[in-house]
């Protein structure tokens, strides 16, 4: 019989993603029974507020895992791997935000509107990976173009919001950015490099190509969602100085041609993107534009002078929301209606 209620655990609740899945549950009225707050033993004992309620943090190491329906993980590769197989033995489906299951062959890596067919392949490990945050946005407004024209090639270029680095990393770039106007100087410890006033071109670490494992991760993620195993696609992931909001500049190469006008049919009726597409000053979306709110934009969308069969153009989305809370959730919502 299905349940009208779910016992939801947040691994991570503490942390930058963890905070706005709480927020996200309640906007969205998820139909939790009991909601279990996780994090280190660093910050169990302390509360958060939920609907109104206030709930205690709990050791995720000492945790007992039976009886939650729903895992919900943000607290990083090293913990999934921890904590997943205890939450899976005990009976619970967890999402996993982070990047330990994604490339595993029997994990489904899901975006909602691209690839929800694939939530049922959770049977198989009891986990559903969410893919990474410059990944999901960018896929959004692939997808349509990979299912009506056939893509050849993508060249994409980030430009990426300190918070996918966590709570950390936005405090870093808030006191180096005062630390400007106060003449004190802020050493970076998340980042390599100042952040502040900058932009830094690695995230995650180096691979032996000399792409950063960000760089792969949107080569990898996106040949397994789009089930295209030889996707030509090649990624610059840059870290700047914003605080929330993933923007991206996308060149695709299509197989047949497109033309900017036809792209721009194709995006009207993409699910969760929205078009702000005006050749009129500031008639662009911007990371600024994005925070907060659950959609992906596309804009700038113009032919490549250089190619035939080119188009570009410049995607933005909440890397919290849509990039990783949101999506999870998404996740939950249908394996809760078709599933659970
Ligand atoms: P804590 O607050 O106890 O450090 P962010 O992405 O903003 O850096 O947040 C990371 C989240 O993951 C925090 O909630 C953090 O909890 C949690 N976390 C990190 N490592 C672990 C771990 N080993 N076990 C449980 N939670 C962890």
């Amino acid at each position: 019989m299905k349940k009208n209620a779910y016992t939801v655990a947040i691994l991570g609740a503490t942390g930058a993603v963890g905070e706005v899945m709480r927020e996200i549950l309640a906007e969205r009225n998820f139909p939790v029974g009991e909601l279990i707050l996780l994090a280190s033993e660093r910050s169990a004992g302390g509360t958060l507020d939920y609907a109104g309620k206030t709930l205690r943090v709990h050791d995720a190491e000492q945790f007992d895992w039976q009886g939650v329906d729903i895992g919900l993980f943000s607290a990083g590769a090293a913990a999934s791997e921890i904590y997943a197989p205890r939450a899976v033995a005990a009976g619970a489906v967890v999402i996993d935000n982070t990047s330990r299951y994604r490339y595993e062959d029997d994990i489904p890596l899901v975006v909602p509107e691209v690839n929800p067919q694939r939530i049922t392949d959770y049977r198989q490990r009891g986990i559903i990976a969410n893919p990474n945050c410059s990944t999901i946005q960018m896929l959004l407004a692939l997808k349509p173009i990979a299912d009506a024209v056939g893509l050849e090639r993508v060249v994409v270029s980030t430009y990426q919001a300190v918070s996918g680095a966590g709570n950390r990393a936005i405090q870093e770039l808030g006191r180096q950015t005062l630390g400007i106007f106060k003449q004190e100087d802020v050493p970076p410890s998340v980042f390599p490099k100042r952040i502040a006033f900058n932009c830094l071109p690695q995230i995650d670490v180096f691979q032996e190509n000399g792409y950063t494992k960000e760089e792969m991760k949107m080569l990898w993620e996106s040949r397994k969602i789009l089930e295209i195993p030889d996707l030509a696609l090649t990624a610059t992931c840059v870290r700047v100085p914003v605080f929330y909001g993933h923007s991206e500049a996308v060149n695709v190469v299509t197989k047949e041609k497109l033309s900017a006008d036809g792209l721009r049919q194709l995006l009207a009726k993409a699910p969760g993107v929205e078009l702000l597409d005006e050749r009129e000053p500031g008639a662009w979306p911007t990371a600024l534009d994005a925070a907060g709110k659950d959609s992906t934009w596309v804009g700038r969308i113009r032919e490549d002078c250089s190619h035939e069969r080119g188009l570009n153009f410049w995607v933005v989305a909440d890397n919290i929301r849509k990039g990783a809370a949101l999506n999870s959730i998404q996740i939950a919502e249908m394996l809760i209606r078709d599933h659970l």
